[in-house]
């Protein structure tokens, strides 16, 4: 017999790796290098990764929903919610929701054209260096949300 509540657990796990171990590399390798690049060169570039991860961080997104809310349902783990001592709980959902809204609203309505139709010249730059610190903000508050759920899961809080 199958069990369910395992392997959602293991999709959450999988899809959590894909998603923020891609945006670990975009972080801390593939920004930094194009901040080396001139303006036309960093354009083409971003666009180009972010056409291919994009899709990619989209379905671990949806998946890691759809295997956490069954996990919720499965191990009957809704009243956690309003209890403070599962604040790792609350800290999942959060940067789930940040990401979520970031990727399938603000990124194709406002930040895709924003990049696409950027000129390459001194404000281009600087969008550069705002794209960096905004992912390395999102990137800490994911690593604190891993480490806080497995911690959580295993009775380490
Ligand atoms: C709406 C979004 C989410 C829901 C409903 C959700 C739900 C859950 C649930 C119910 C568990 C099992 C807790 C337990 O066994 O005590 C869990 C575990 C976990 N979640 Fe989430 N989660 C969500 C988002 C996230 C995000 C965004 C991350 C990563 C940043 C994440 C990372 C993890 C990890 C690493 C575990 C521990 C798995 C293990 O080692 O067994 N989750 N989640």
């Amino acid at each position: 017999m199958i069990d369910w509540g395992s392997l959602a657990r293991a999709i959450h796990v999988l899809s959590v790796v894909v998603w923020i171990g891609g945006v670990s590399l975009v972080t801390t390798a593939l920004l930094p290098a194009l901040k080396q690049k001139p303006p036309e060169d960093w354009i083409r570039d971003f666009n180009e990764i972010e056409r291919r991860f994009a899709p990619q961080a989209k379905v671990a997104v949806l998946l890691v929903l759809l295997s956490g809310l069954y996990m919720l349902y499965a191990y009957s783990l809704w009243n956690r919610f309003v209890d403070a001592r599962f604040w790792w709980m609350h800290l999942m959902v959060a940067v789930w929701l940040i990401f979520a809204v970031l990727l399938f609203i603000v990124e194709p309505l406002t930040i895709r054209n924003t990049i696409r139709e950027q000129q390459p010249n001194e404000a281009s730059r600087r969008l550069l260096a705002r794209i960096i610190w905004m992912h390395r903000l999102l990137l800490t508050l994911s690593l604190i949300a891993i480490f806080a759920a497995v911690g959580g899961s295993y009775g380490l809080f």
